[in-house]
């Protein structure tokens, strides 16, 4: 398996460009399936991800074709052969769950598999099964699999999600386009990924009010139409590269970056110590001399703090001048990055879900394991700052999520290199 090796103690000087945003894409694909004409995706993110999205698709009798290296994808749906998503495809990526509602909103039946356990928490769908259920949809949970039926096809209803979920949020939003008559969902997730969504939807011929706020209002259509859409930045690998000349040092332009999609760690930054501003072509962050602030920041749904940056934004921390606090309030395991933090200097105690993280002056470079995407990110955030060699090890989940890494970062100035086994 690939190792990653990074030389840390360079500070980071150059440009950094922003690719299409991971987890709006993952939504998009599965919208193509509402549709008997072709939807094309533009800006599409280089990932395995995607790659395992579009091997879905293709399970199911979509014809996808990958233009322009992968950045343009252009989704055809007419004929599906099969309504059913294989455990063998599911198990690998939780986004799957979204074939569920599109599938069974066009052909009034879907057999999907259910996702897996996973590293961050127990993560279960029966969100994205309640709202399906008050659309009208009969549900089984038989053999690992939701075997889901509409023949009449789905109806409108008030879905209130007793908490707030992105993926369920997707997949309700999805299927209510073709339902009959009104749907509104209430505690709705309000992540700028929801709204890239409503946005595709509409330029296929959706009806939709609110996205953006906790309530959408869907008035369902008879067919949807095809539709060119770009997809929106990656706000979380924006994120985790304002964060890397924060820990590492230096100045760094983020291309095509603007403050809003930084959301809440624009101030979180700022709040640290460090220089951030808008530019002409995107976003520069600095390290002025000397070491960060310590931060008490919580994990919150948009627009509080997201959780797929807590991991990144605790490498930092690990560095700063004082005692830190984060609170991790939407998964219930998501410090695992932090035992393989401790081995390379950092004093970080965690109870529950309450990290509190003593910073030290320097850390040093020792070997580590990735155990999910953005946990193993962190690690080579920490890599760059510490003192020595770092290898990253279990890097798939790395290429799950971040299109060329080692390339982006060694744009920067960084030693950083890929160790293939
Ligand atoms: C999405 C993102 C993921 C991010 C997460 C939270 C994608 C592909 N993934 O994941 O990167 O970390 O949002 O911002 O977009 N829950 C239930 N029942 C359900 C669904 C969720 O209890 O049916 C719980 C989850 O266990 C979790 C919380 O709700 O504690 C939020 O999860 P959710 O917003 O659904 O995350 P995902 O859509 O899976």
């Amino acid at each position: 398996m690939d190792r990653i090796a990074i030389r840390g103690g360079r500070p980071l000087h150059g440009e950094i460009p922003i690719s299409g945003a991971k987890n709006a894409c993952l939504a998009l694909m599965p919208a193509a399936l509402l549709s008997d004409e072709p939807l094309t995706l533009t800006n599409a993110p280089r990932l395995a991800d995607i790659r395992t999205m579009r091997e879905l698709l293709s399970s199911l009798g979509c014809e996808i074709a990958a233009l322009q290296e992968g950045k343009v994808l252009a989704i055809g749906a007419a004929d599906l052969a099969s309504q059913r998503a294989d455990y063998d495809i599911v198990r690998k990526m939780r986004a799957s769950i979204l074939v569920l509602g599109p599938l069974l909103a066009r052909h009034g039946r879907a057999e999907v598999s259910l996702p897996g356990g996973c590293a961050i928490g127990a993560r279960p769908v029966d969100l994205h099964l309640m709202a399906l259920e008050k659309m009208g949809a009969r549900l089984d949970l038989r053999d690992g699999y939701v075997h889901a039926e509409a023949p009449g096809g789905l109806t409108g209803a008030v879905v209130d999600f007793p908490l707030v979920s992105v993926g369920a949020t997707e997949n309700a939003l999805m299927a209510a386009t073709l339902a009959k008559g009104t749907t509104v969902l209430k505690n709705a997730a309000r992540e700028p990924e929801i709204v890239d969504l409503a946005d595709c939807l509409r330029a296929m011929g959706a009806r939709i009010e609110g996205e953006g706020t906790s309530q959408i209002t869907i008035e369902g259509v008879a067919a949807l139409h095809g539709a060119t859409h770009p997809v929106i930045a990656d706000r979380i690998e924006l994120g985790t590269y304002m964060l890397a000349p924060a820990i590492a040092g230096g100045e760094v332009e983020l291309l095509g970056a603007r403050r809003a999609q930084a959301g809440a760690l624009w101030d979180r930054m700022e709040e640290a110590g460090l220089s951030l501003s808008e530019t002409a072509g995107g976003i520069k962050v600095a390290r002025p001399e000397g070491r960060v602030k310590p931060l008490h920041v919580i994990t919150e749904p948009f627009p509080g703090f997201p959780t797929d940056l807590q991991a990144q934004l605790m490498a930092l921390l690990t560095l700063a001048d004082g005692e830190s606090v984060l609170e991790e309030r939407i998964f219930e395991n998501r410090f695992m990055h932090a035992p393989e933090l401790q081995r390379m200097g950092a004093r970080i105690e965690v109870h529950g879900g309450v990290a509190r993280i003593r910073g030290v002056p320097a850390l040093k470079g020792a070997p580590v394991m990735a155990t999910d995407l953005r946990a193993s990110v962190s690690l080579v955030l920490a890599g760059l700052a510490a003192e020595g060699e770092t290898v990253v090890g279990r890097i798939y989940h790395l290429d799950r999520g971040y299109e060329r890494l080692e390339e982006k970062l060694s744009a920067c100035g960084a030693d950083i290199r890929r160790l293939r086994d």
